[in-house]
């Protein structure tokens, strides 16, 4: 007879229980789902804030050339992609990092930082991905609310006290789509001690960084600072999974000892070291997505609906009620519209859309007036 033995019911769980307890991220619904669920010809998504251009060609033939090789493991300090950057932004080679998109790299600090109980502070409604991430590696998360939906650095500031060793903010900020300014940016720095993290998320920088006071984080190379980008937006390439960062060298330094060994792919250097150079295809999609953001607000505008102006490539809008999200997040479904209803983000009366094509954008308007 086996002597299995058996678990006393106070036995500690397998899984750990902040594990257990933890909502993983929901990404918007995909075009396969919605033609699977309804079996539309016509579907337009604008819920993941994805390039609608497609990717950078010239990432996309560097993909290509670069195919060949793929047996072998890519360069551990994807030299070429540090050295482009470092050239292209004025900084050393040991300045730069880069892992699986920026969401990859915030994994690659939050397995740096923070230890025992300290914790990790960020604003409430902002990218769902860090708390996930702190909240994976059992890191009490401490959220500062929005003041009219943007982010509120003297309440983040606020909540500074002595456990306090990560702060995430994200500039502009997903889902609002608002940025916080130069000055709020400087007044807030005063106050953050300098064993504190400071992780500044630019993800939508290229959308952004013309309006004068958006505090480009490149100007401000602190010591506790890492500012983060990706190459996932403004260049198409939210699929290869390329993000990059910069910071003081002994941060960086201490970044790579925990990286994993062989990210980014090999296939991501090479996309991300092309795509850098693609002056052409950014500025089309910038150009692209002012279009957009001026339709959606003349659009809401004429309908009616509050929104909340963009420094990306998106737009929030203030519904009354969950109620109503849930109505025209369905019936938008039904006319083969994906949009991102904000539940998940703390806003359940918001819905976040994304720019498109003209003629995506066109195809929303028309199923927005039929249905609102
Ligand atoms: C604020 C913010 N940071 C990071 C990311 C993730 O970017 P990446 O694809 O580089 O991981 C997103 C994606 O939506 C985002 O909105």
């Amino acid at each position: 007879m086996s002597s299995r033995r058996r678990l006393s019911p106070s036995a500690r769980p397998l899984v750990p229980r902040h594990i257990q307890s933890l909502e993983p991220y929901k990404a918007g619904k995909s075009i396969e789902e919605l033609r699977r669920e309804l079996g539309l010809e016509k579907i337009v998504k604008l819920a993941s804030n994805e390039n609608p251009l497609g990717a950078s060609p010239q990432a996309l033939r560097a993909i290509q050339e670069a195919l060949p090789d793929v047996n072998r493991y890519p360069s551990p300090d994807f030299y070429d992609l540090r050295l482009a950057l470092a050239r292209r932004y004025d900084v050393k080679i040991e300045n730069v990092f880069a892992a699986h998109g920026s969401e990859g790299i915030i994994a690659v600090i939050m397995g740096t930082f923070p230890l025992d109980d300290e914790e990790a502070l960020t604003s409430a409604n902002s990218f769902i991905s860090f708390r996930i991430q702190a909240q994976s590696r059992g890191i009490k998360i401490s959220e500062a609310p929005l003041k009219d939906y943007r982010l509120d650095l003297t309440a983040i500031a606020d909540r500074i006290h002595e456990k306090t060793k990560v702060i995430y903010l994200a500039n502009p900020n997903n889902p609002t789509g608002t940025i916080f300014t130069v000055s709020e940016f400087r007044e807030f720095m005063k106050r953050v001690p300098e064993r504190v993290l400071v992780i500044l998320d630019e993800a939508y920088f290229e959308f952004a960084h013309h309006d004068p006071v958006f505090p480009d984080s490149m100007q401000y190379r602190l010591d506790n600072v890492i500012t983060l980008r990706t190459f996932s937006k403004a260049y198409g390439l939210a699929g290869i999974r390329i993000g990059y960062g910069f910071a003081a060298e002994p941060l960086i330094g201490n970044l790579m000892k925990v990286k994993l060994t062989f990210e980014p792919s090999h296939l991501a250097q090479a996309a991300g070291v092309a795509a850098m150079n693609d002056r052409e295809f950014l500025e089309k999609t910038l150009r692209l997505n002012r279009l957009g953001l001026h339709f959606y607000y003349e659009l809401f505008d004429r309908l009616g609906i509050h929104y909340l102006k963009s420094h990306a490539n998106f737009v929030t809008i203030i519904l009354d009620s969950e109620g109503t999200v849930t109505k025209l997040y369905d019936r938008l479904l039904r006319r083969g519209v994906i949009v991102r209803p904000l539940r998940a983000f703390g806003l359940p009366n918001c819905i976040r859309v994304s720019t498109g094509l003209e003629a995506e954008n066109e195809h929303f308007a028309k199923a927005l007036e039929q249905v609102i």
